[in-house]
């Protein structure tokens, strides 16, 4: 009898271990970073309001079905939330760079094929999620207690 409580109790546990790591646990790939000149690129089609709604259309369309319109991730895909603050402190350039690369190894899809206006002002929207602090409700609220550890690798 106790052994199958203890069993069951482990298995609930190991349970309650892996369904978090998905989006929690999210380190950039130290193989996919901007060149520095790339990085150093500022957003044209920043604090632009018109950028802003057209940034947060073209996010719903090409980006929701992964990252959540909301951008904190969706359950049962592994895409991580962009509130976290270790994408968030990323620069204007690394981002677009990233976004227009994609990391297809790794599931995020290159976006080179839409205009560059057009990717600038995804951007616009995606800087609209404010780590952990502003982050609407509804999320699984990840991010938060994983964001000051420090990068691995
Ligand atoms: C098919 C699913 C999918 C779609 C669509 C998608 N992403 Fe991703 N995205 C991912 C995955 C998976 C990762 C994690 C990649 C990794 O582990 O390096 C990611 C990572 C990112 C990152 C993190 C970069 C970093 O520093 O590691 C950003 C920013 C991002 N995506 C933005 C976007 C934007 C903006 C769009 C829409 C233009 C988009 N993604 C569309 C799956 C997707």
């Amino acid at each position: 009898m106790n052994r199958y409580l203890t069993v069951g109790l482990f298995a609930i546990l190991g349970l309650a271990m892996l369904l978090p790591a998905q989006n929690t646990s999210f380190e950039p790939d130290p193989k996919w970073q901007a060149p520095p000149a790339e990085a150093a690129k500022k957003n044209p089609e920043a604090d632009k309001p018109e950028a802003l709604a057209a940034g947060k259309k073209l996010f719903s369309r090409q980006c929701a079905m992964c990252h959540g319109q909301d951008g904190e991730g969706v359950p049962d895909n592994d895409a991580p939330s962009l509130h976290l603050p270790v994408i968030q402190k990323d620069s204007d350039g690394s981002l677009f760079w990233k976004i227009s690369t994609g990391n297809t190894k790794k599931g995020m899809p290159s976006f080179s094929r839409l205009p560059e206006t057009d990717r600038w002002q995804i951007l616009t929207y995606v800087r609209t999620f404010k780590p952990s602090k502003e982050a609407p409700a509804g999320g699984s609220d990840s991010g938060k207690a994983d964001s000051s550890k420090p990068e691995q690798k």
